[in-house]
């Protein structure tokens, strides 16, 4: 999984050199992951690679528990450079809030939630 996953350039990379990995990259801006979605395709095509491990999709992350559940089986969550929401009234919404992790958890494989 990459959280907010802006204009796809980590996403990219890490697919490409994991192909029997699959990962789904989400934002909430449905412009950026115009941008992922280029980044993505050039990467594959420079690796002569079919983007057969990725999926890229616009969804809000603080209700990410209304599409992912304990089935889902989470290996690893990247989230680099979230939003920092500085204010104190805002700060529930950085996607490392304490409360957000404890949604993560829901869908993290069993042996990877106590590294939250
Ligand atoms: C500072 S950018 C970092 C982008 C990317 N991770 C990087 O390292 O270049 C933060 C990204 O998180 C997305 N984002 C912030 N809050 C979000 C939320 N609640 N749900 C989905 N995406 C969110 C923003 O749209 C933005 O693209």
């Amino acid at each position: 999984m990459n959280f907010g996953c802006g204009k796809g350039s980590f996403i990219a990379k890490l697919a490409v050199q994991n192909p029997n990995i699959n990962y789904l990259a989400i934002d909430i801006k449905s412009e950026v992951l115009g941008l992922a979605k280029r980044n993505i395709e050039k990467e594959y095509l420079e690796a002569k690679r079919e983007i057969d491990n990725v999926l890229l999709t616009a969804y809000e992350i603080e209700i990410i528990q209304n599409i992912l559940n304990q089935k889902d089986l989470v290996d690893r969550i990247y989230i680099n450079f979230c939003n920092p929401w500085p204010k104190p009234r805002h700060n529930k919404k950085r996607l490392t809030h304490p409360k957000q992790l404890e949604k993560y958890k829901i869908f993290l494989k069993q042996d990877r939630r106590n590294i939250l």
